[in-house]
């Protein structure tokens, strides 16, 4: 869902079944205070970014703590560009498949690119949209110019999760998909985001591609968690999106993407076998015909 200009570095471990084994006290979180109650235990946080029903329904069943739907939406289904096609119609479209598979998760909503920066009233709109779609609550990029947005909807009764670090609805005036926070002035820079985040009431935040020692530093200044995409392990917790790890995205990933599939080629061979016993009347059989 990245630039190809960030390091290519992604591998494909195969498939451990122990890791079906997940802790059941690390489950799909109910609320807001799970968070919390994940960092003051030291539980470190798995979130997914996916869009259906299917993909969420996996997730959750194989212990994810928490699923986010991603404006990646625009990118992985759509095949935009960038995250600033995105549209509020579009997200909450598969925040209600994603609600439908998965009744009791929490799922947080992306606010897309031009929903919350043009005044109050734009961006509850979007906020409204995304809750009656089913989302637990709201995540939006950056901090400066948003003070009063987040204070608002938290007030509001809906729980906001920042994003900082990398911001990609802000890509063009970032100058592309780059590791932010590199000198003492942009690392301070963030270290103040993070905590006027906390300060405005946000439940949590993602930190998205930035050192891991600043990822350690952002997680180690708040008491609320830090799930880090990019940023390292010494952070709370940790996001992907759901078909980057499963190696369906298409190019070349970012350095911080693991892939634990490799299901494009997986894909690809079902289809083609599908093909080739349709054209050798292979397909169906018998068994797979009425009588
Ligand atoms: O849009 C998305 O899926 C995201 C995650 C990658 C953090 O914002």
């Amino acid at each position: 869902m990245f630039s190809q200009s960030l390091k290519h570095a992604s591998s494909t471990p195969s498939l451990n079944t122990s890791t079906r084994q997940v802790d059941l006290s690390q489950r799909s979180f109910r609320s807001v205070s799970d968070f919390r109650k994940a960092k003051r235990d030291g539980r470190k946080i798995s979130m997914l970014s996916v869009y259906d029903a299917v993909f969420a329904r996996l997730a959750v069943d194989a212990g994810v703590n928490t699923l986010l739907v991603g404006d990646s939406v625009a990118m992985a289904l759509y095949g935009f560009e960038s995250t600033i096609h995105a549209t509020v119609e579009m997200i909450a479209s598969h925040v209600g498949a994603v609600r439908r598979a998965c009744p009791g998760a929490f799922i947080v909503a992306d606010l897309p690119f031009g929903s919350y920066r043009r005044g109050l009233k734009t961006a509850m709109k979007a906020v409204e949209a995304m809750a009656r779609a089913g989302a637990s609550a709201v995540k939006l990029e950056g901090v400066v110019g948003n003070e009063k947005i987040v204070s608002h909807v938290i007030e509001s009764g809906i729980p906001v999760m920042g994003h900082i670090g990398l911001t990609p609805q802000s890509v063009l005036a970032l100058g592309g998909y780059k590791v932010q926070g590199g000198t003492e002035e942009g690392a301070a820079r963030l270290i103040e985001d993070a905590k006027e985040l906390e300060d405005l009431g946000a439940f949590s935040l993602v930190l998205e591609c930035v050192s891991r020692s600043l990822g350690s530093r952002i997680s180690s200044s708040l008491s609320i968690p830090v799930i880090g995409i990019g940023a390292g392990a010494e952070v709370d917790g940790q996001v992907l999106v759901a078909s980057d790890l499963l190696g369906l995205s298409p190019g070349r990933s970012p350095r911080f993407v693991r892939r634990y599939l490799d299901g494009a080629a997986l894909v690809s061979k079902a289809f083609e076998e599908f093909c080739r016993q349709v054209g050798e009347a292979q397909y169906p059989s018998e068994s797979e015909s009425y009588d």
